[in-house]
């Protein structure tokens, strides 16, 4: 291995460490990453795609994973692996999830779930052909210094529910919960502006407010082949903008792994002490 080589791997090494203590407002981007040891595959076409044998971008997420804490994944969310294709997928275009096309609305990954991820990692193997499906993230950090106090004090109230993907079948309940909460000065964020139902009239305001200032202070970034975003899913909401597929096997590639800060803190949820929750 060259010099050079390891000189980079110490770079990203010492760029996640730190990302995992301060994850900062811009999220992390690391760029120039290998995505595969050959001729990349067509992308998938199919909902639930997954990655389960060896490849050196599922390698380097869960490595990547691995340093930042661990990966975790859900049973019923692509069958429990731990690398996700995130594809566009025939038929699916209006779905607010990771199979569609149109916008997708800014959330916290699986905010309905009480172990949602703590980070997500984004890694573009493939971008869309017309280079138009930025990842949008908006941080709190940016975003809620720019909110009324009313809408941050309905923000901070237990007037919301978040229902989960029927898949989660009904032992999920939704529960009430506040958008905000933890430190006043840097609160977490569980919020899916898609899913997140505001219970009281003025959540409802609120939940509009945070909406608009997220417009506003989102950054777009266009994930190239070999780009690799980290998310902080505590602070941060992310979405897509919308894009056209052409399901020619060119289209836009996505690989994901979930990540948490803190795994013992899910173990109820985890059979066998494995890296998947229910
Ligand atoms: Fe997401």
């Amino acid at each position: 291995v060259p010099a050079a080589a390891w000189q980079r791997a110490a770079d990203v090494r010492d760029a996640v460490r730190s990302f995992r203590r301060h994850s900062g407002k811009e999220g992390l981007l690391l760029r120039g990453l290998p995505v595969s040891s050959g001729e990349l595959p067509p992308t998938p076409l199919v909902a639930g795609s997954v990655q389960r044998a060896p490849s050196v971008s599922a390698a380097i997420l869960v490595a990547l994973a691995c340093g930042i804490g661990d990966p975790i994944a859900y049973r019923a969310e692509k069958s429990g692996a731990l690398v996700h294709d995130v594809v566009p997928v025939p038929g699916q275009e209006q779905v607010q999830g990771n199979v569609g096309s149109v916008l997708l609305t800014f959330h916290s990954e699986n905010a309905f779930h009480v172990h949602r991820p703590d980070f997500v990692l984004l890694m573009c193997l493939r971008a869309d052909h017309g280079g138009q499906a930025g990842l949008r993230a908006a941080c709190t950090r940016l975003a809620l210094p720019l909110l009324s106090s009313a809408s941050r004090a309905a923000l901070a109230s237990e007037e919301f529910v978040t229902a989960a993907p029927p898949s989660f079948g009904p032992e999920m309940a939704a529960s009430r919960h506040a958008v905000v909460s933890g430190a006043p000065d840097d609160p977490d964020l569980r919020v899916d502006l898609a899913a997140t139902r505001p219970l009281t009239a003025r959540a409802s305001q609120a939940l509009a407010e945070l909406g608009e200032i997220f417009e506003r202070t989102a950054r777009l970034v266009l994930l190239q082949p070999g780009d690799l975003a980290l998310i902080d899913n505590r602070v941060t909401a992310h979405g897509r903008a919308a894009f056209r597929p052409r399901y020619d096997g060119g289209d836009r590639w996505i690989q994901r792994t979930f990540v948490s800060a803190d795994l013992r803190a899910s173990r109820s949820v985890r059979s066998h002490d494995g890296y998947v929750a229910q």
